[in-house]
């Protein structure tokens, strides 16, 4: 089976510079989740037609996906045909670039469908209360017509069952109606609905579950669809022992795992694949994403990402892990410290106010508060090594490269500019001079 997403379109009712597809719901492109979705069900080949900015909308999609370029938009029937050479003469599968949530098992279905009825040509539709702007479903003699809202009669206007712009095709169908394809309608556009009217035999199977079928096409229906999708997802995961104390103002990805008994409060965001444990406590006002947390973590009014936590941790408030941090059990991060590149041993502590990046702590280190490590100097990175049980004095700074041996303690207020062997006592400061009385003279 080879699968065919149409994301050629601008997407003018959404006011945007931006290609439609690229808009996001909960943090990922609309078209990825097209993407995804269609790569679970194994397809020879993921065909994307791009055409409005198509650079951009090639940027963001994965590297196995062919992108093939529909450099006018004449429709789309023209926009399937212009990936004529690559359509196979077995299954073809259709979807559209802005339908979102459509999920794996309906097209299994759908497919089974065409397959057991012996259509050359089936469509996905839907039942709608009041469907303006899809095509209407007319049923005729062994086979189905498509005919858009603007192109029909008055007694069309009836009809609720509705196109949803997910097709099935066998193959060689498919190609010999593409050639044979007008655009004697009202937009001057070749239509793919057109061709399952000139098919022996084809249908139309109703979708069961609305939702997964409804399209974007302004912004309204993008706030909407962010909105559902997200009440979805939030109460799954209550359902399977997740405390979601504001599901209104927690924001969590279609990726993403959590453990049961763990509490999550109001306005937070929590994106990519990341995986938290069991009884963590995550919020309020925090983000995290793609990162690992494991059991009995707490991260309060924080940012993690990138990052992998382990048992017992405890980040925050207002503390910052940017990217490629590994914590160890049991190490309290405190208030405004920032993390980058960092590897903190078992039991470490680092509480105030401090920047710890390209760094690698033992185990059951101190680091004093305002502590900064030097990893910078304008052109290149360097690193800063501080052994186990070591005690960092407040308001230190680290010039990197550098070592901090073993147990040892570096004085408050110390600039660390060469290695500190095991078992030392570092200062670098300058020594404090008292002149006794010098005030009253
Ligand atoms: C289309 C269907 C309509 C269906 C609706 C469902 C046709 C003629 N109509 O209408 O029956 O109810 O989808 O959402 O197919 N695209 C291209 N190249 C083009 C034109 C469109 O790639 O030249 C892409 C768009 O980016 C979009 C998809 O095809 O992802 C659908 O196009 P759109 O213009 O939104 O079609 P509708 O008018 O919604
Ligand atoms: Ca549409």
């Amino acid at each position: 089976m080879t699968c065919i997403i149409l994301a050629a379109g601008k997407g003018t009712r959404m006011k945007s510079k931006y290609p439609k597809v690229l808009h996001k719901v909960l943090d990922i492109p609309i078209i990825n989740w097209v993407v995804e979705t269609s790569k679970k069900l194994n397809p020879e080949k993921i065909i994307v037609i791009t055409g409005y900015k198509a650079e951009l909308v090639e940027k963001i999609l994965p590297d196995d996906v062919v992108c093939v370029r529909q450099e006018e938009q004449l429709g789309t029937g023209h926009a399937v045909k212009t990936a004529y050479n690559f359509i196979p003469d077995d299954e073809v599968l259709i979807l559209n670039g802005d339908v979102p949530f459509i999920n794996e098992k309906t097209i299994n279905e759908f497919i089974k469908f065409r397959e057991e009825n012996g259509y050359q040509a089936a469509v996905l539709s839907m039942v709608l209360k009041d469907p303006v702007h899809y095509g209407k479903i007319i049923h005729k003699k062994n086979k189905i017509e498509i005919k858009e809202f603007r192109d029909i009669v008055d007694e069309e206007k009836m009809i609720n069952e509705v196109n949803s712009g997910i097709y099935c095709f066998d193959g060689k169908f498919l190609k010999k109606a593409l050639e044979n394809l007008k655009n004697n309608n009202d937009q001057n556009e070749f239509y793919l609905t057109d061709t399952l009217d000139m098919a022996e035999k084809s249908g139309a199977m109703v979708v069961e579950d609305n939702f997964q079928v409804l399209g974007i096409n302004d912004r309204k229906e993008l706030i909407k669809m962010n909105q559902a999708i997200k009440n979805r997802i939030n109460n799954e995961l209550i359902e399977n022992g997740v405390t979601i104390l504001d599901p209104e103002n927690t924001w969590i990805g279609p990726n993403v795992k959590i453990g049961m008994d763990t509490v999550i409060y109001p306005f937070t965001y929590i994106t990519g694949n990341t995986e938290i444990g069991e009884d963590c406590i995550i919020g309020p006002m925090t983000r995290l994403h793609e990162s690992t947390l494991q059991n009995n973590v707490i991260v309060q009014r924080s940012e993690v990402e990138f990052s992998k936590v382990m048992r017992n941790v405890s980040i925050g408030p207002w503390s910052r892990l940017r990217k490629e941090n590994v914590i160890e059990e049991n190490v309290k991060i405190g208030d405004f410290v920032e993390l980058k590149k960092a590897h903190i041993g078992k039991n470490s502590k680092a509480q105030h106010l401090s920047y710890l990046g390209d760094a690698t702590l033992g185990e059951n280190v101190n680091i004093g508060a305002g502590t900064i490590t030097c990893n910078y100097d304008g052109k290149n990175k360097f690193k800063t090594n501080i052994g186990d049980e070591a005690f960092i004095g407040s308001n230190s700074s680290l010039v990197a490269p550098v070592n901090v041996g073993k147990s040892s303690l570096v004085g408050a207020g110390s600039v660390i500019t060469e290695d500190v062997p095991d078992y030392s006592l570092a200062l670098g400061r300058g020594r404090q001079i008292n002149k006794k009385d010098r005030i009253k003279k």
